[in-house]
Protein backbone atom coordinates (compact mmCIF):
# COMPACT_ATOMS: atom_id res chain seq x y z
CA UNK A 1 0.00 0.00 0.00
CA UNK A 2 1.06 3.32 -1.25
CA UNK A 3 2.48 5.49 1.93
CA UNK A 4 0.59 9.21 2.69
CA UNK A 5 1.99 11.81 0.89
CA UNK A 6 3.01 14.81 3.60
CA UNK A 7 4.59 18.00 2.82
CA UNK A 8 6.36 19.76 5.33
CA UNK A 9 6.37 23.22 4.69
CA UNK A 10 10.17 24.37 6.59
CA UNK A 11 12.52 22.46 8.22
CA UNK A 12 11.79 20.78 11.83
CA UNK A 13 13.61 19.24 14.47
CA UNK A 14 16.12 16.72 13.23
CA UNK A 15 14.03 13.58 15.23
CA UNK A 16 11.00 14.56 14.48
CA UNK A 17 11.42 14.92 10.62
CA UNK A 18 13.24 11.68 10.76
CA UNK A 19 9.95 10.09 12.42
CA UNK A 20 7.89 11.26 9.25
CA UNK A 21 9.96 10.02 7.15
CA UNK A 22 9.82 6.45 8.97
CA UNK A 23 5.90 6.68 8.44
CA UNK A 24 4.94 8.57 5.35
CA UNK A 25 6.38 9.73 2.01
CA UNK A 26 7.40 12.50 3.17
CA UNK A 27 8.77 15.89 1.29
CA UNK A 28 10.99 18.16 4.03
CA UNK A 29 11.66 21.82 3.33
CA UNK A 30 15.72 20.92 3.77
CA UNK A 31 16.76 24.99 3.10
CA UNK A 32 14.09 26.14 5.05
CA UNK A 33 13.05 28.89 2.25
CA UNK A 34 9.52 29.92 2.79
CA UNK A 35 6.95 28.89 0.07
CA UNK A 36 5.59 30.84 -2.12
CA UNK A 37 2.05 30.89 -2.46
CA UNK A 38 2.33 29.17 -5.92
CA UNK A 39 4.57 26.41 -4.43
CA UNK A 40 1.87 26.14 -1.75
CA UNK A 41 -1.14 25.64 -3.59
CA UNK A 42 1.16 22.72 -5.69
CA UNK A 43 1.74 21.32 -2.76
CA UNK A 44 -2.16 21.13 -2.34
CA UNK A 45 -2.25 19.32 -5.20
CA UNK A 46 -0.19 16.81 -5.00
CA UNK A 47 -0.04 15.90 -1.08
CA UNK A 48 -2.91 14.63 1.60
CA UNK A 49 -1.42 16.46 4.26
CA UNK A 50 0.22 19.53 4.70
CA UNK A 51 2.11 20.72 7.62
CA UNK A 52 2.37 24.03 7.95
CA UNK A 53 3.53 26.96 10.43
CA UNK A 54 2.79 30.17 10.92
CA UNK A 55 5.62 31.39 8.04
CA UNK A 56 3.31 30.23 5.98
CA UNK A 57 0.09 32.31 4.55
CA UNK A 58 -2.32 29.64 3.96
CA UNK A 59 -4.97 31.79 2.34
CA UNK A 60 -8.50 31.01 0.88
CA UNK A 61 -6.95 31.61 -3.11
CA UNK A 62 -4.43 28.67 -1.18
CA UNK A 63 -7.61 26.60 -0.09
CA UNK A 64 -9.57 27.04 -3.13
CA UNK A 65 -6.91 26.19 -5.90
CA UNK A 66 -8.35 23.27 -8.15
CA UNK A 67 -7.93 19.81 -7.69
CA UNK A 68 -6.88 20.40 -4.22
CA UNK A 69 -5.78 16.93 -2.54
CA UNK A 70 -4.91 17.78 0.76
CA UNK A 71 -7.69 18.00 3.23
CA UNK A 72 -5.54 17.99 6.57
CA UNK A 73 -3.31 20.81 7.32
CA UNK A 74 -0.94 20.23 10.78
CA UNK A 75 -0.11 23.76 11.86
CA UNK A 76 3.49 23.77 13.90
CA UNK A 77 2.35 26.73 16.51
CA UNK A 78 -0.67 27.22 18.82
CA UNK A 79 -1.47 30.73 16.40
CA UNK A 80 -2.66 29.20 13.80
CA UNK A 81 -4.06 33.12 12.37
CA UNK A 82 -1.88 32.36 9.08
CA UNK A 83 -4.70 30.21 8.00
CA UNK A 84 -7.89 31.30 6.20
CA UNK A 85 -10.35 29.45 8.86
CA UNK A 86 -13.07 30.59 6.95
CA UNK A 87 -11.91 29.16 3.55
CA UNK A 88 -10.66 26.10 5.22
CA UNK A 89 -14.44 25.15 7.23
CA UNK A 90 -15.93 26.10 3.61
CA UNK A 91 -13.58 23.58 2.06
CA UNK A 92 -14.27 21.00 4.58
CA UNK A 93 -10.42 20.69 5.82
CA UNK A 94 -9.00 19.63 9.10
CA UNK A 95 -7.02 22.16 10.49
CA UNK A 96 -5.03 21.07 14.16
CA UNK A 97 -2.43 23.18 16.29
CA UNK A 98 -0.39 22.91 18.98
CA UNK A 99 -1.59 23.78 22.15
CA UNK A 100 -0.25 22.92 25.83
CA UNK A 101 3.26 22.10 24.78
CA UNK A 102 4.79 25.51 24.33
CA UNK A 103 3.32 27.37 27.57
CA UNK A 104 6.31 27.27 29.82
CA UNK A 105 8.91 28.31 27.05
CA UNK A 106 6.34 31.58 25.78
CA UNK A 107 5.46 32.05 29.40
CA UNK A 108 9.38 32.66 30.23
CA UNK A 109 10.24 34.68 27.15
CA UNK A 110 7.10 37.54 28.13
CA UNK A 111 9.33 37.42 31.76
CA UNK A 112 12.32 37.92 29.89
CA UNK A 113 11.34 40.74 27.86
CA UNK A 114 9.58 42.36 30.91
CA UNK A 115 13.16 42.29 32.82
CA UNK A 116 14.26 43.35 29.67
CA UNK A 117 12.28 46.26 29.17
CA UNK A 118 12.10 47.56 33.06
CA UNK A 119 15.97 46.81 34.15
CA UNK A 120 16.93 47.79 30.57
CA UNK A 121 19.07 44.58 29.87
CA UNK A 122 19.29 45.16 26.22
CA UNK A 123 20.34 48.71 26.01
CA UNK A 124 23.31 47.38 29.26
CA UNK A 125 24.81 44.71 26.99
CA UNK A 126 25.01 47.63 23.95
CA UNK A 127 26.13 50.04 26.03
CA UNK A 128 28.79 47.75 27.10
CA UNK A 129 29.78 46.08 23.70
CA UNK A 130 30.28 49.68 22.42
CA UNK A 131 33.02 50.16 25.16
CA UNK A 132 30.80 52.94 26.30
CA UNK A 133 30.94 51.52 30.02
CA UNK A 134 33.12 54.43 32.65
CA UNK A 135 32.16 52.26 36.03
CA UNK A 136 29.90 52.31 38.20
CA UNK A 137 27.39 55.24 39.23
CA UNK A 138 24.58 56.08 41.62
CA UNK A 139 22.27 57.42 38.78
CA UNK A 140 23.53 54.92 35.60
CA UNK A 141 21.19 53.76 33.49
CA UNK A 142 17.83 53.46 35.73
CA UNK A 143 15.54 51.18 35.26
CA UNK A 144 11.96 50.31 36.95
CA UNK A 145 11.57 47.63 39.81
CA UNK A 146 9.34 44.79 38.91
CA UNK A 147 8.78 43.09 42.78
CA UNK A 148 5.63 43.88 43.54
CA UNK A 149 4.37 45.87 40.80
CA UNK A 150 0.83 45.41 39.42
CA UNK A 151 1.13 43.07 35.87
CA UNK A 152 -1.86 43.50 33.62
CA UNK A 153 -2.65 40.56 31.10
CA UNK A 154 -4.80 40.92 28.36
CA UNK A 155 -5.91 37.39 27.61
CA UNK A 156 -5.90 34.97 30.28
CA UNK A 157 -5.06 31.56 28.77
CA UNK A 158 -2.91 28.68 29.33
CA UNK A 159 0.37 31.12 28.37
CA UNK A 160 -0.85 34.15 30.67
CA UNK A 161 -1.86 32.46 33.40
CA UNK A 162 1.97 30.69 33.46
CA UNK A 163 2.78 34.39 33.09
CA UNK A 164 1.00 35.06 36.51
CA UNK A 165 2.60 31.89 37.99
CA UNK A 166 5.83 33.48 37.49
CA UNK A 167 5.51 36.61 38.19
CA UNK A 168 2.93 36.54 40.99
CA UNK A 169 5.10 33.87 43.02
CA UNK A 170 8.29 34.67 41.47
CA UNK A 171 8.21 38.72 41.95
CA UNK A 172 5.14 38.99 44.31
CA UNK A 173 3.60 40.91 41.69
CA UNK A 174 -0.36 41.55 41.69
CA UNK A 175 -2.19 40.33 38.64
CA UNK A 176 -5.32 42.24 37.11
CA UNK A 177 -6.47 40.61 33.48
CA UNK A 178 -8.82 40.84 31.05
CA UNK A 179 -10.22 38.11 29.67
CA UNK A 180 -13.84 37.62 26.93
CA UNK A 181 -14.39 33.95 28.21
CA UNK A 182 -15.43 33.29 31.85
CA UNK A 183 -12.54 32.18 33.94
CA UNK A 184 -12.67 29.65 36.47
CA UNK A 185 -12.70 30.62 39.75
CA UNK A 186 -9.64 28.89 41.21
CA UNK A 187 -7.71 30.38 38.77
CA UNK A 188 -8.62 33.55 39.50
CA UNK A 189 -8.38 32.71 43.31
CA UNK A 190 -4.60 30.89 42.60
CA UNK A 191 -3.30 34.31 41.56
CA UNK A 192 -5.35 36.63 43.89
CA UNK A 193 -5.80 38.23 40.41
CA UNK A 194 -8.49 40.89 39.47
CA UNK A 195 -10.57 40.60 36.54
CA UNK A 196 -11.01 43.84 34.52
CA UNK A 197 -14.50 44.33 32.31
CA UNK A 198 -12.69 45.79 29.46
CA UNK A 199 -9.21 46.04 28.47
CA UNK A 200 -9.02 49.92 28.89
CA UNK A 201 -9.29 48.87 32.92
CA UNK A 202 -6.29 47.01 32.83
CA UNK A 203 -4.38 49.08 30.31
CA UNK A 204 -4.85 52.40 33.09
CA UNK A 205 -4.35 50.58 36.23
CA UNK A 206 -0.93 48.17 35.41
CA UNK A 207 2.65 48.77 35.33
CA UNK A 208 3.53 46.41 32.94
CA UNK A 209 0.88 44.80 30.35
CA UNK A 210 1.16 41.45 28.50
CA UNK A 211 -0.43 40.62 25.49
CA UNK A 212 -1.96 36.90 25.20
CA UNK A 213 -4.79 37.37 23.01
CA UNK A 214 -5.02 35.31 19.81
CA UNK A 215 -3.85 36.75 16.46
CA UNK A 216 -6.43 38.10 13.50
CA UNK A 217 -9.03 40.32 12.48
CA UNK A 218 -10.69 40.88 15.97
CA UNK A 219 -7.60 41.50 18.09
CA UNK A 220 -5.47 43.92 14.83
CA UNK A 221 -4.48 46.65 16.30
CA UNK A 222 -6.08 46.86 19.87
CA UNK A 223 -3.49 48.01 21.16
CA UNK A 224 -3.59 51.32 18.94
CA UNK A 225 -2.44 55.40 19.73
CA UNK A 226 -5.99 55.55 21.98
CA UNK A 227 -5.28 52.58 24.33
CA UNK A 228 -1.66 53.26 24.15
CA UNK A 229 -2.60 56.94 25.86
CA UNK A 230 -4.67 55.25 28.48
CA UNK A 231 -1.36 53.42 30.43
CA UNK A 232 0.77 54.98 32.53
CA UNK A 233 3.95 57.17 31.55
CA UNK A 234 6.42 54.61 33.38
CA UNK A 235 4.17 51.45 31.85
CA UNK A 236 5.79 48.93 29.60
CA UNK A 237 4.09 46.59 26.91
CA UNK A 238 5.11 43.27 26.12
CA UNK A 239 3.79 41.19 23.35
CA UNK A 240 4.46 37.31 22.92
CA UNK A 241 1.02 37.03 20.97
CA UNK A 242 0.98 38.08 17.86
CA UNK A 243 2.50 41.46 15.75
CA UNK A 244 -0.14 42.59 14.32
CA UNK A 245 -2.39 43.42 17.70
CA UNK A 246 0.23 46.03 18.26
CA UNK A 247 -0.08 49.24 15.96
CA UNK A 248 3.17 49.70 15.27
CA UNK A 249 3.24 53.27 14.04
CA UNK A 250 1.33 54.15 17.01
CA UNK A 251 3.72 52.31 19.71
CA UNK A 252 7.02 53.83 17.93
CA UNK A 253 5.16 57.44 18.76
CA UNK A 254 4.04 56.75 22.24
CA UNK A 255 7.85 55.48 23.02
CA UNK A 256 9.17 58.21 20.97
CA UNK A 257 6.47 60.89 22.73
CA UNK A 258 7.03 59.26 26.60
CA UNK A 259 3.41 58.12 26.73
CA UNK A 260 5.02 54.96 28.08
CA UNK A 261 8.69 53.91 29.36
CA UNK A 262 9.19 50.43 27.08
CA UNK A 263 8.14 47.95 25.26
CA UNK A 264 9.22 44.23 24.90
CA UNK A 265 8.43 42.66 21.89
CA UNK A 266 9.03 38.89 20.68
CA UNK A 267 6.79 39.49 17.60
CA UNK A 268 6.08 42.33 14.68
CA UNK A 269 3.39 43.62 12.30
CA UNK A 270 5.03 42.12 8.71
CA UNK A 271 7.67 40.01 10.44
CA UNK A 272 10.65 39.55 9.90
CA UNK A 273 9.97 43.39 8.12
CA UNK A 274 10.36 44.94 11.36
CA UNK A 275 9.67 48.86 11.55
CA UNK A 276 13.14 50.41 11.29
CA UNK A 277 12.33 52.97 13.55
CA UNK A 278 12.02 50.64 16.49
CA UNK A 279 16.18 49.71 15.64
CA UNK A 280 17.37 52.89 16.89
CA UNK A 281 15.48 53.25 19.79
CA UNK A 282 16.49 52.43 23.23
CA UNK A 283 13.16 51.79 24.95
CA UNK A 284 12.18 49.23 23.23
CA UNK A 285 13.62 45.23 23.99
CA UNK A 286 13.90 43.25 20.32
CA UNK A 287 13.62 39.28 20.00
CA UNK A 288 13.11 37.60 17.07
CA UNK A 289 9.72 35.25 17.42
CA UNK A 290 11.64 33.29 19.97
CA UNK A 291 8.46 32.54 22.20
CA UNK A 292 8.79 29.09 21.70
CA UNK A 293 12.17 28.29 20.49
CA UNK A 294 13.89 25.42 23.02
CA UNK A 295 14.64 22.23 21.76
CA UNK A 296 12.55 20.74 23.69
CA UNK A 297 9.52 22.72 23.18
CA UNK A 298 10.02 22.70 19.31
CA UNK A 299 10.28 18.65 19.43
CA UNK A 300 7.12 18.46 21.40
CA UNK A 301 5.49 20.18 18.94
CA UNK A 302 7.00 18.44 15.67
CA UNK A 303 4.96 15.36 17.67
CA UNK A 304 1.84 16.88 18.70
CA UNK A 305 1.55 17.36 14.91
CA UNK A 306 2.08 13.90 14.17
CA UNK A 307 0.33 12.47 16.56
CA UNK A 308 -2.96 14.80 15.34
CA UNK A 309 -1.85 13.58 11.77
CA UNK A 310 -1.98 9.66 12.77
CA UNK A 311 -5.28 10.07 14.53
CA UNK A 312 -6.49 12.14 10.89
CA UNK A 313 -5.03 9.23 8.99
CA UNK A 314 -6.54 6.72 11.13
CA UNK A 315 -10.09 8.33 10.39
CA UNK A 316 -10.40 9.73 14.05
CA UNK A 317 -10.70 13.12 15.12
CA UNK A 318 -7.65 14.93 15.98
CA UNK A 319 -7.13 16.01 19.37
CA UNK A 320 -5.78 19.49 19.19
CA UNK A 321 -8.56 20.12 15.26
CA UNK A 322 -9.56 24.16 15.46
CA UNK A 323 -11.42 23.35 12.34
C1 LIG B 1 2.99 29.79 18.07
O1 LIG B 1 3.03 28.62 18.44
O2 LIG B 1 1.92 30.37 17.90
C2 LIG B 1 4.28 30.47 17.81
O3 LIG B 1 4.15 31.84 17.85
C3 LIG B 1 4.83 30.04 16.46
O4 LIG B 1 3.80 30.09 15.55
Amino acid sequence: MNKPKILVTRKWPVEVEQQLQRLYDVKLNEEDVPMSSYELKAAMQNNDALLSTVTDSISADVLNVKDRQVKFVGNFGVGYNNIDVEAAKNQDLIVTNTPGVLTECTADIAILLLLMSARRGSEGDRHIRNQEWTGWRPTHMLGHKVSGKTLGLIGFGRIAQAVAQRAHFGFGMNILFFNPNPVNKEVIAKYNAIQCDTVEDVLSEANFVSLHCPGGPTTRHLINEQSLKLMRPSAHLINTARGDVVDSQALVKALKQGWIAGAGLDVFEGEPNIDKEFLDMDSVSLLPHLGSATEETRIAMGYRVLDNLAAFLAGEEPKDRVV
